[in-house]
């Protein structure tokens, strides 16, 4: 069976594929009818799964999905298994039971800079999905970039800053409050990063996932990741991608309590080079894809080769989100 394949202004060329992918619905039965929609979710599940590998990215546009549930059922009509959201850094709320959360809910006004979804953790999801419920007034894009592309650039920024954060790797260091701090978009508490309510469940989990820590005053803890690798190479699309959240953490962990320069360091200790981040923050303006939200999108990102950021808005803008295990 052959997709349905439309196209959008924003769309670029990666790999000479088309980035996004967007998928219409084949007919008017499965553009209304739930019914025909999840058989035709069935029937495509495996086309679908090879597409999103290969381009990245995949937009629906059209479908019957209408709602939080009904994005869910979507999600539960494919192969993809549920990942709880836990370690992550943004202020996010559940919306339905299982596997439905409201994506980063920092303020209107900030920009949520490229990443990588929870690449600052040991267990990345494979996949990212997005579903769009109220679309913004004005502004608000979700940005989508190519890893491999930033990648390439990166090492032709500088090859020698490059290759030390190819060879060294990475640590993470955040500063978590205990009550979560809606002002800020890193400041949810470590109660809910890690869904506990007392340290030492907090320890249990940190434990886990490999961080060491710091208790300071206020109940403020203090926390640093293992030495995780930052530039990875994607066997199964066979390319080098910039895994990591370097630039995420190096211009946005800055808050009350965090200081972003100081956020992520090499495996030596040493920070950032300053003039190397100014570059590649440049060229993933340039190489980068500002969707555009209609109500009822559904966005599919493969997590391993694609990274997400988002505009700064004007109104309402209700996006959902759901992570899947690889
Ligand atoms: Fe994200």
């Amino acid at each position: 069976m052959s997709l349905n394949i439309g196209s959008i202004e924003e769309q670029k060329q990666v790999n000479d594929l088309d980035f996004p992918l967007v998928i219409l619905p084949p007919n008017d039965q499965v553009a209304s009818e739930k019914l025909a929609f999840d058989d035709w979710i069935t029937a495509h599940n495996a086309e679908l799964h090879e597409r999103l590998i290969r381009h990245g990215a995949i937009l629906f546009r059209g479908f019957p999905v209408s709602s939080a549930d009904a994005f869910e059922a979507f999600l539960d009509q494919t192969d993809y298994q549920n990942m709880p959201y836990v370690g992550g850094a943004a202020p996010r709320t559940q919306v339905t039971k299982s596997r439905i959360v409201t994506a980063n809910e920092s303020p209107a006004t900030e920009k949520i800079p490229f990443h990588h979804e929870m690449a600052q953790t040991p267990h990345p999801p494979g996949y990212i999905f997005f579903y769009c419920d109220i679309a913004p007034a004005s502004g608000g894009a979700t940005s989508i970039l190519h890893s491999a592309e930033i990648c390439q650039r990166f090492f032709e920024i500088s090859p020698e800053f490059a290759q030390q954060v190819e060879q060294q790797g990475v640590r993470y260091i955040r500063f978590m409050p205990a009550v979560t701090d809606t002002a800020s978009a890193i400041g949810r508490s470590w109660k809910e990063t890690f869904h506990v309510t007392t340290r030492e469940e907090c320890e249990a989990k940190l434990k886990e996932h490999g961080m060491s820590w710091e208790w300071l005053d206020d109940d403020l803890l203090r926390t640093e990741s293992q030495t995780l690798a930052a530039i990875r190479f994607d066997e199964e699309t066979q390319q080098k991608t910039f895994f990591n959240s370097i630039l995420a953490v190096y211009t946005g962990w800055d808050d009350a309590r965090n200081v972003a320069n100081k956020a992520v360091v090499l495996n030596n200790g040493e920070v950032m080079d300053a003039d190397v981040m100014a570059k590649t923050v440049e060229a993933m303006d340039e190489l980068c894809v500002n969707f555009q939200w209609h109500e009822g999108d559904v966005l599919f990102l493969n997590n391993h080769t694609v990274l997400h950021a988002r505009e700064p808005f004007t109104g309402d803008r209700r996006i959902l989100a759901s992570i899947a295990f690889k």
